[in-house]
């Protein structure tokens, strides 16, 4: 199954990103919707565009074909880049996206066993060459660490007990099918509403890619990777992937020498970023209403400082 991905926020991350010629970073390359229109923007950019997906990667490369050596394509998570940027020549980037989570065409890949909406194998990953898929990372797991994953990336209630069920059940080998966890979950909890089989799904994917380690990765690296002037994009669908933004990005608040407490005041908020967005930006209701994936994308900016 192939549905194109919409490009989310399109023009506000082009009004923020495009700051001339250079060399610009996509790590988050998908369906090479925002990259294919920071070429056509910017005719003198360059691209490193990165995906962990060879499916994604596969499909931008014959989009971006046309661009020809303005192009370097790598395959990898966040955790590469600084590898796969030394590879590209080093050169600091111009702008740097970020469009965290998954394409469209991911979410409707029956065979990827994403969502509970179509009923597929139980793997989840975003790199079906790397690590165990779902149902395998399960009946492994660790019970308190599952619960844990409900915990911190579902905010599912009775996490305790849902983990529980769910390894034993993936131990018993019963838990090899998305159809097959949608109906533990409705079991367990009584609830098998899309609103709550929902966080369920997208705690475990998030947990079996370690989602939230590679962007704390990827963050931890960008201030050396941007050139002074620089601008960072970032679009989160989640709250987890928006706090660990703003908590990487928007520098370390001082302390007060007097009373030890944190200075609020953002002006004096040390580090290499300077906050583009003090408001975040949300689709608007007519991108919401034309491409309901993106309803919940929250897009931070941030300029990178004079050295
Ligand atoms: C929302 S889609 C990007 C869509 C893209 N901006 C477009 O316009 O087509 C997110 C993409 O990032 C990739 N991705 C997510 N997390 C990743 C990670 N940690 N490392 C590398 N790629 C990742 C996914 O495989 C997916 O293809």
């Amino acid at each position: 199954m192939s549905v194109r991905h919409d490009p989310v926020l399109l023009r506000e991350t082009l009004g923020f990103l495009l700051g001339g010629a250079g060399l610009y970073l996509d790590g988050t390359l998908g369906d090479g919707g925002h990259a294919c229109a920071v070429l056509e923007a910017e005719p003198l950019a360059r691209l490193l565009g990165n995906d962990r997906d060879h499916g994604s990667l596969d499909f931008a490369r014959a989009r971006l074909e046309r661009f020809g050596d303005r192009v370097t394509l790598h395959h990898g998570t966040f955790r590469d880049l600084p590898r796969a940027h030394a590879a590209a020549g080093g050169e600091l980037f111009a702008g740097a996206l970020f469009d965290f989570g998954l394409s469209s065409r991911q979410i409707d890949d029956p065979a990827r066993g994403i969502s509970f909406m179509h009923d597929g194998p139980l793997d989840q990953r975003m790199d079906a060459g790397s690590g165990l898929p779902l149902d395998q990372k399960l009946a492994v797991a660790d019970e308190a660490e599952v619960a844990q994953a409900l915990r911190d990336y579902g905010d599912v209630r009775g996490a305790g007990r849902l983990a529980r069920a769910i390894v034993a059940a993936a131990r018993a080998g019963e838990l090899s099918t998305t159809r097959a966890l949608a109906a533990l979950v409705g079991r367990v909890t009584g609830d098998s509403r899309p609103k709550s089989l929902a966080p369920v799904f997208q705690a475990l994917r998030i947990w079996v890619n370690d989602e939230m380690r590679d962007i704390d990765g990827a963050l931890a690296w960008l201030p050396d990777a941007m050139r002074d002037g620089g601008v960072v994009v970032t679009l989160s669908y989640h709250s987890g992937e928006d706090r660990r933004v703003k908590h990487a990005l928007r520098g370390v608040p001082r302390v007060s020498a007097s009373r030890r407490l944190p200075v609020m005041d953002d002006e004096k908020a040390e580090g290499p970023w300077e906050e583009l967005t003090r408001k975040v930006v949300v689709p608007s209701i007519e991108e919401q209403d034309s491409n309901p994936r993106a309803r919940s994308a929250r897009l931070r900016a941030f300029r990178r400082k004079p050295r």
